[in-house]
């Protein structure tokens, strides 16, 4: 069985058959060039086989690894932006209490794991500082340049104020560095100070390398099962590189679609969801298209919303604003937990003709009537269906992402897997910052920022 689903139907108002089917020749093309990894960016391709090859060394690494923190730390600070943390984030908050930073450590059965590094914001950190006082705190710090300046800042400050007086041998069982396997600043320091590492492989990028230490390791320290997520990515992968002959793969077709769509005039996808603890999913996917896809100007905006919050915020501009959205849902077919709605004979609230239906009902025929009348207000909608949200499910859903992401760049002739982009603020911001090296770019800058008046 197949563990992704995508339901197009509500596309096909948007979407003609022979439109589709003309694109089949493009998207073997892409499969060609992905596969044979000849396409441009080819030397990021190694999430490509990674369910299939991930070392044992390794998992068992991780396991043992993850097993010592949650023995030893009632708290996990995952230090890292962008692709290095959002994919632990998302996996940890889609199948975790969604109150954990509330229970009691025994209830919660693992250390807390929080989050920092990933902007640039004082007042996170002091408040960060404050919430662990007192606490066992680890940290993994995750950055595969090792100089990336948020991660960089917060563990200098997160190491003065936690670790000032540790002896060398605390430090080593108190952080865990994922970086490099060779080079970079963390490498460096992991390698003076004795301190536990490990390698975010060469051949993958940050927004493709959650199932790799860099997402596994903190996944492992909330007490999720990695090896069933990789066998999600791994059952996955199998299916989405079968022949075509056999049929478009659930990635094949959400990357034909969405191209479909994007070259139709549509300029951005919303993710939704009826999950809010999905929100960080959404945020690595917003990531993981973005970056790949937003580039010579090309690519999708990426939006994501929680709903059915969101339709009291953003529903009016979905249902009527300018025509330029659509939409992608993920549905789960099972819910964990149900609730069934009581009974109130008074019925001030007229909701007696739903007494004894369970909420997961209601919340389907949300979904579903919220997909028609986006439908009917010219909102094309496609559904990617799992059967629940589980680890193994998750795990597929990454992999399907990540394949779609890549053969839908290399179908619009970009290299989905560099990000030249976002160099641009970082260099403004190393010259305004007075880094060495940067002296002309600074003296350009100001005089701009004084022309501007700012
Ligand atoms: O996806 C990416 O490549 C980026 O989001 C990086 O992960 C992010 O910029 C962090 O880089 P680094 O791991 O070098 O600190």
């Amino acid at each position: 069985m197949v563990l992704v689903n995508v339901k197009d139907q509500l596309t096909n108002n948007f979407i003609a058959q022979h439109e589709r089917e003309q694109m089949e020749h493009q998207l073997a093309a892409a499969r060609d060039l992905l596969d044979k990894r000849v396409c441009p960016g080819a030397e990021y391709t190694g999430w490509i086989d990674l369910p299939e090859t991930f070392s044992e060394d390794t998992i068992e690494r991780i396991e043992a690894t993850a097993e010592r923190i949650r023995r030893d730390f009632d708290v996990l600070i995952v230090v890292g932006i962008g692709g290095s943390y959002l994919g632990a984030r998302a996996v940890i908050e889609a199948l975790s209490h969604h109150f954990s930073s509330l229970l009691p450590d025994e209830k919660r059965g693992c250390p807390l794991v929080l989050y920092a590094g990933h902007q640039l914001s004082a007042d996170y950190l002091f408040d960060l500082l404050e919430v662990v006082k007192g606490k066992r705190v680890a940290l993994n710090v995750i950055s595969k340049s090792g100089t990336t300046t948020e991660s960089a800042i917060a563990f200098r400050v997160l190491r003065d104020h936690l670790f000032r007086y540790a002896s060398r041998e605390e430090l080593a069982q108190r952080i865990v560095i994922t970086t490099d396997e060779k080079r970079g600043a963390l490498r460096r320091y992991a390698d003076e100070m004795g301190i536990t590492t490990f390698v975010i492989p060469d051949d993958i990028g940050g927004r493709y390398s959650v199932l790799t230490p860099v997402g596994l390791l903190p996944i492992a320290v909330a007490g999720l099962d990695i090896r069933q997520l990789l066998e999600g990515a791994r059952r996955e992968r199998k299916s989405s590189i079968a022949p075509l002959s056999e049929g478009l793969s659930a990635a094949d077709r959400y990357a034909v679609n969405r191209l479909l769509l994007m070259r139709k005039g549509y300029k951005a996808e919303i993710l939704a969801c009826y999950e809010p603890s999905m929100r960080y999913f959404a945020e690595w996917w917003k990531q993981l298209f973005a970056e790949s896809e937003g580039k010579d100007g090309k690519g999708l905006i990426t939006m994501s919303v929680d709903f059915t919050s969101d339709l009291h915020s953003l529903g009016q501009l979905i249902q009527e604003g300018p025509r330029v959205f659509f939409e992608t849902v993920i549905e789960f077919k099972n819910v964990r937990n149900d609730i069934a709605i009581p009974s109130d004979p008074s019925d001030l609230d007229q909701l007696e003709y739903l007494a004894g239906k369970p909420m997961s009902f209601v919340n389907r025929q949300a979904r579903r009537g919220t997909a028609l009348a986006h439908v009917s207000g010219g909102v094309p909608n496609m559904c990617i269906e799992l059967k629940d949200r589980s680890l193994h499910s998750l795990g597929a859903l990454i992999y399907f992402f990540e394949r779609a992401c890549a053969l839908s760049g290399i179908m619009n002739g970009i290299n989905p897997f560099d990000q030249p982009g976002v160099e641009a603020y970082k260099r403004n911001m190393f010259a305004l910052l007075g880094k060495p090296g940067f002296e002309a770019l600074r003296e350009q800058l100001l005089r701009t920022s004084a022309e501007e008046g700012d």
